[in-house]
């Protein structure tokens, strides 16, 4: 299965509301997409398009030239590897969670991949270590925890297309700064979509797709996309793309149970952008 990927006139609606209208996309294998736009604008839609958690109610989206719903589902899921904005955990140890990226790992392959999300030292503070049970009758764990655990599964995965859905949204400054570091690792290679919070990864991208209101209302590189001067350059000069340069970073203080303090939700004059609801 080639890992070029396309999104083919996606349309997708939940019930009234169309969360996408008719998405064109298409990216090279070990090419880097990044998503951006406000809360609502369709973005986790897509990612979830892609793993067939859903399907489109018109158009097709392809891996490889063909319509993944060609694939048998658990072949398709084997070869992405999704790190989501909320990671479920089950009712289980640290060490079976992070298995579940790839069943036949060793538990060194599984510290190795820990430790390269920068979990290893939280995971390691705990009286029980790996063997600490998590999920809805364990431990309970930060937002930040939870998604280094992902990033590990989808690092012990090593799936040829990677799909990160604001994938360092819970973490704080200095532990986004360290698990970027594994994340453009992982990204070595590979075909990946990103759909972006913090804007840090984005000068790595090859093509940037701006979402609004289930519509790509821009693509380009970032240079190309300043030059509109429109949504994108609004989310720039809203300091959201402040680390585009990676010069600066927005601090932000390490907060496990609320939304971080700023993000797309938070930008004025931007329509959908009320931060409605819980997530986003
Ligand atoms: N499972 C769902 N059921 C109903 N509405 C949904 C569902 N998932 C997404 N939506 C709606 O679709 C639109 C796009 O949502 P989403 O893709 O999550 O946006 P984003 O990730 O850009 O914030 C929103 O209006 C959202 O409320
Ligand atoms: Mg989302």
């Amino acid at each position: 299965m080639a890992a070029w990927l396309q999104l083919c006139g996606v349309a997708r609606r939940f019930g009234a509301i169309a969360a996408l209208k008719g998405i064109d996309l298409a990216l090279d294998a070990d090419e880097m997409l990044v998503v951006l736009g406000p809360t609502g604008a369709g973005k986790t839609t897509c990612a979830n398009l892609m793993m067939r958690f859903w399907d489109p109610v018109s158009g097709a989206v392809k891996l490889g030239g063909h319509d993944i719903r060609d694939f048998k589902i658990d072949e398709l899921r084997e070869r992405i590897g999704l790190v989501s904005q909320d990671t479920y955990l089950f009712n289980d140890s640290i060490r079976e969670n992070i298995r579940l990226g790839r069943l036949d790992a060793s538990d060194k392959e599984i510290e190795e991949a820990s430790r390269q999300a920068n979990a290893h030292d939280f995971v390691a503070s705990f009286p029980d270590g790996y063997d600490t049970m998590v999920g809805e009758r364990g431990m309970q764990l930060s937002g930040g925890q939870r998604q280094r655990i992902s990033i590990a599964r989808a690092l012990l995965k090593n799936a040829p297309v990677l799909v990160l859905d604001e994938a360092t949204s819970h973490l704080d400054a200095v532990n986004e700064r360290q698990v970027r570091q594994a994340l453009e690792l992982l990204m070595e290679g590979r075909t990946t979509l990103v759909i972006a919070h913090r804007l840090s990864t984005i000068r790595h991208a090859d093509l940037i797709v701006v979402l609004d209101n289930g519509r790509a209302v821009e693509q380009g590189d970032h240079h190309q996309l300043l030059e509109r001067h429109g949504l994108y350059s609004q989310l720039v000069s809203t300091q959201l793309v402040g680390v585009v340069g990676g010069n600066h970073h927005v601090e932000q203080q390490e907060d496990h149970e609320h939304r971080p303090a700023y993000g797309p939700e938070h930008l004025p004059g931007i329509p959908g952008t009320s931060g409605h609801g819980h997530r986003h």
